[in-house]
């Protein structure tokens, strides 16, 4: 049994293992040919705020794998309030095999797999997006062929899913440059992290805060909302000071000719990107989201060992 709460759980050999794994389901889903991985296996779905990918995809996944998936809203459960985080790991665990959860905050799925019988999954919290980066890594694993000798350059907020997608960088020896503004950046611990796996793989870490120094020859260029889930209150400041870190023409420009585009959706369009480059020809915004499905499946059948 394995939780996955964190890319920076997993060793570099791992990370390879579980890609690989989402690109051979991929290929036999694809194929038409049965993944019945996990046949009558239940994941529990506990949701703490709103999603579209993350709901569905996994819903979808554990049908497709031969098993079922409960969503559970953020009204019923109401993780923490009605009843303890302890005890909702407690009695989860009796009835399902595998839990994911969408919190605020991190130290609650800490708390849920401390107390589980059964793996849990991050489904996002607000320190880290590790399905997200996995999601992303296959992207770029099939776009781009590899990683070493790449440059994934991400623009705007410090935040969960720039934080795993780090983390991720770092396992696979991609090298990453976060350009944000000031104050914004990624905490001293996730660089302490960060660099401390990069040290196996030689990924080149860096932090800026110019968008136009970070874009120059990325073969990635990234973004995300301004504002978080559970920020909504600073969002009009950020719309402030965000706007430099854009994704418009102005990145494109000096990044290599063949770039890839991508966002982990939902997008604020003619915020953090415009049109134009979401809907435009680098864009890889929507075989990112189709592949939250596959990978997901993948971390499912690691996590249970199922394989
Ligand atoms: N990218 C992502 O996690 O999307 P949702 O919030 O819709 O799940
Ligand atoms: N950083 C965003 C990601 C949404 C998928 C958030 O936490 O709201």
């Amino acid at each position: 049994m394995t939780n996955f709460l964190t890319l920076a759980d997993l060793t570099s050999d791992e990370m390879h293992d579980i890609l690989d794994l989402a690109i051979n389901i991929k290929e036999a889903w694809q194929a038409g040919e049965e993944t019945p991985y996990l046949k009558n296996k239940v994941l529990g779905m506990i949701f703490q705020k709103p999603s579209l990918r993350t709901r569905v995809s996994f819903d979808v996944a554990m049908l497709q794998l031969g098993g079922n998936a409960l969503y559970l809203s953020p009204n019923e459960i109401q993780l923490g309030k009605r009843e303890s985080v302890a005890d909702v790991a407690r009695v989860i665990s009796r009835y399902v095999d595998i839990v994911m959860a969408r919190v605020f905050g991190h130290y609650d799925l800490v708390e849920l797999a401390e107390y589980a019988s059964v793996p849990v999954i991050n489904a996002l919290s607000d320190y880290a997006h590790p399905c997200q980066g996995m999601a992303d890594f296959m992207t770029i694993l099939e776009k781009r062929g590899g990683f070493e000798g790449q440059t994934l350059a991400y623009l705007g907020d410090g935040n969960n899913v720039s934080t795993s997608l780090l983390f991720g960088a770092a396992l696979l020896g991609m090298d990453f440059t976060i350009a944000t503004p000031k104050g914004y950046e990624l905490h001293p611990a996730v660089w302490d992290m960060g660099r401390s796996l990069a040290a196996e793989t030689g990924a080149q870490l860096v932090a800026t805060h110019d968008p136009i120094a970070a874009a120059t020859n990325a073969d990635v260029l990234y973004t995300d909302a301004w504002a978080s889930m559970g920020q909504e209150e600073e969002a009009a400041k950020r719309r402030r000071i965000f706007p430099p870190y854009r994704i418009d023409e102005s990145k494109l420009a000096p990044a290599k000719d063949d770039v890839i585009v991508m966002h982990c959706l939902p997008a604020h369009r003619g915020e953090e990107i415009t049109n134009a480059v979401a809907d435009g020809p680098h864009s890889a915004l929507f075989d990112q989201a189709e592949n939250r499905l596959h990978s997901e499946k993948a971390i499912l059948v690691w996590c249970l060992d199922a394989a």
